[in-house]
């Protein structure tokens, strides 16, 4: 499957070769900003110009001021948009194709779903930026970096992400070692701080202390030297945690066993790096966790602050969101205004909370609403076709895969689109006539 992608990789390095300037489309999550940094990194070492541009989706049409368009984890589900564009398109993406596109000038799509490769969990858009950047020359070092929008997508480390994964630990710049897949750090503040995974410690010190404890272990002992049989107690307590949370019992084989080192970037926990980069696009600083990806040192210290500042801030409007969760007959949802943040919210309790039925929030901002829906492959749903269809019914945009898809809305038919997706979702289920 992966030779199938290559052939059409190959056909965008053509491209790639021939283009004078390139502007680089990109997506403002982990797996967006690690694709671009993937594929700038393979580009600067061609001495090839580059423009890159972080979007929050492809819900607008582009600039076509260079010669070749690079849409990365981005063009897919968007093909009328992609079919506007008056340049040569490259499209490096994993969501799954939707439509046709009628392109304007030469167009290459690189998309795992394109090639037998399920997009939604064995290839990230890093990941497909990683096989570009392979046909583009020896460049075996950035599957360390397109490790991390594989971990920010959670997707698996499986067929086209195990031979990212391979590249890496072949080439030294991954090693795996045995240990929680979690930050690192003093234990106590890990495990308040964590989102992925949800430990609900936060705002909880006397339980956190009790826990600590009850397992036997120091909290101002950095994780990542406990002995190995401190390691098995506190992964034995972390598991019963989660599952009496009411998390998805999925996660627990992403946290427990083993962790990713990344031996030669400038964050070498790769989850750690992952959340960085995946705070500064929630913060609007993409450019920070890029420059980080980059190896610019000179940005770290700004990235990691930005980190701790967005991590407080998720788990504070969770502690309040988590109150306001509403139930409709076969999913739960948040109708929120102003809320710092939506698609983590919508992740945390989805995966950590509430993991038996779709999870919907709605965040109404700066007379925006922004959806974010989030499952798990448990769940017999394809949300990403949910929110396709429910937000055309209401004059809005959605999509996305089948676990975690999301929307653009009018404000004011967001009650009305949560009855649409409630709706598909049941029917979906086989309960619509409930
Ligand atoms: O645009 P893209 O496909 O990269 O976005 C997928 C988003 O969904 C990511 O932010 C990722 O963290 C989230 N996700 C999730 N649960 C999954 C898979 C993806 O929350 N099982
Ligand atoms: O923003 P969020 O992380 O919730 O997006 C989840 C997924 O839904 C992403 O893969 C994103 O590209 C997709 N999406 C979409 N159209 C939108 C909004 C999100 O395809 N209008």
């Amino acid at each position: 499957m992966l030779d199938i992608l290559r052939i059409e990789a190959l056909k965008a390095v053509e491209l790639i070769k021939e283009s004078e300037f390139i502007h680089i489309y990109t997506h403002y999550d982990a797996d967006g900003i690690s694709a671009a940094a993937v594929l700038a990194s393979a580009l600067h070492r061609l001495d090839k110009p580059f423009q890159v541009t972080f979007l929050k989706g492809l819900n607008q049409g582009v600039d076509c001021d260079a010669d070749l368009i690079i849409l990365a984890d981005m063009g897919s589900g968007y093909p009328d948009i992609v079919s506007e564009i008056d340049a040569n398109v490259v499209i490096v993406d994993h969501h799954f194709p939707t439509g046709r596109i009628e392109p304007k000038r030469s167009l290459v799509h690189v998309n795992p779903h394109l090639a037998g490769l399920d997009g939604t969990f064995e290839l990230s858009a890093s990941g497909t930026a990683y096989v570009v950047a392979s046909c583009l020359g020896d460049n075996a070092d950035l599957s360390a970096i397109a490790l991390l929008g594989i971990l920010g997508d959670k997707q698996k480390i499986v067929a086209g992400n195990a031979k990212v994964m391979r590249d890496g630990v072949e080439s030294g710049h991954i090693e795996i070692v045995k240990g929680l897949n979690m930050y690192s750090g003093k234990v106590r503040e890990v495990l308040m701080l964590s989102t992925e995974p949800f430990l609900d410690f936060y705002g909880k010190e006397g339980e956190l202390d009790e826990f600590l404890r009850r397992v036997g272990i120091d909290g101002d002992a950095e994780i990542d030297e406990l002995s190995g049989d401190e390691l098995r107690r506190l992964s034995n307590a972390i598991i019963l945690r989660l599952l009496k949370q009411g998390a998805y019992d999925g996660v627990i084989e992403e946290i427990v066993g083993e962790r990713f080192v990344l031996k030669k970037e400038l964050i070498s926990n790769a989850v750690m790096f992952t959340d960085v980069i995946n705070a500064c696009g929630r913060a609007s600083a993409c450019s920070i966790g890029f420059a980080i990806c980059m190896h610019d040192e000179n940005y770290l210290q700004k990235g990691v602050d930005i980190w701790r500042e967005f991590q407080i801030e998720l788990l504070e409007e969770l502690q309040k969101r988590r109150e306001e969760v509403q139930e409709g007959k076969c999913i739960r949802y948040l109708l929120m205004d102003n809320a710092a943040t939506t698609a983590p919210i919508a992740t945390i309790i989805s995966r950590y909370l509430l993991s038996d039925r779709p999870f919907v929030a709605v965040n109404v901002k700066n007379s925006t609403a922004k959806v974010s829906a989030r499952s798990n492959p448990r769940i017999n749903v394809d949300l990403g076709e949910v929110m396709r269809i429910a937000a055309e019914r209401v004059g809005g945009r959605g999509g996305g895969h089948r676990v975690a898809a999301g929307a653009n809305i009018p404000p004011d038919k967001a009650e009305e689109f949560v009855k649409e997706v409630d709706e598909l979702c049941c029917a979906m289920l086989g309960s619509g006539s409930e």
